[in-house]
């Protein structure tokens, strides 16, 4: 698939007939991505979920947030790599922020890994402040690797 011009996604809620083409994307971007389960898992529980593509065209990226009680969590973000760098995961975060702040939470949390250049320019460009460490959270090739936590303040 081609790249889109940044103003061309479109998002809309993920449903049960999207896990396939969410899962393959979800393979070729992590070193230990989820299984089909959890997706499923995820909708049956009621997280959001969304995905982004071009005018009914496959699937480019997703997002799945929990919101609860006054805080959201960011669970997963993901482009397709033929789809990076045109603004596609920033789509995807303006409506988890929108439904966020819908939803009264106070505040956007999510984890990320300190090696994650691309997704951590993103979150700064969005004005995502680190809040702190989780040692030794995410699988890694050799071992495991922190997490960062990060936060942003919702403005209605
Ligand atoms: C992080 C991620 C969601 C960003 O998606 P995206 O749609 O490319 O986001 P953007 O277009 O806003 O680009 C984000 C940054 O990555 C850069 N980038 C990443 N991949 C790129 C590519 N293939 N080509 C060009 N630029 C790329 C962009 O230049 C941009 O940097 P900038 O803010 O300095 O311009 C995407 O890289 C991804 O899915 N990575 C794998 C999964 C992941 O790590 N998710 C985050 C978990 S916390």
């Amino acid at each position: 698939m081609s790249a889109a011009p940044d103003d061309l996604w479109q998002v809309r809620r993920m449903r049960t007939q999207d896990v396939a083409a969410v899962l393959e994307i979800e393979r070729s971007s992590y070193s230990h991505p989820w299984s089909e389960r959890i997706f499923h898992d995820c909708l049956r529980v009621g997280y959001r979920a969304w995905v982004v593509d071009r005018a009914g065209r496959s699937v480019a990226g997703y997002a799945l947030a929990s919101i609860a009680v006054g805080e959201a969590h960011l669970l997963n973000l993901c482009v397709a790599e033929s789809a990076r760098g045109h603004g596609a995961a920033g789509r995807l975060l303006d409506v988890v922020i929108a439904r966020a702040a819908a939803e009264n939470a106070n505040e956007l949390f999510l984890e990320v890994r300190p090696s994650n250049r691309a997704a951590r320019r993103l979150y700064a460009r969005y004005g995502f402040e680190t809040r702190g460490r989780r040692p030794n959270y995410y699988p890694h090739r050799h071992g495991r690797e922190d997490a960062l936590v990060l936060s942003k303040v919702i403005t209605i």
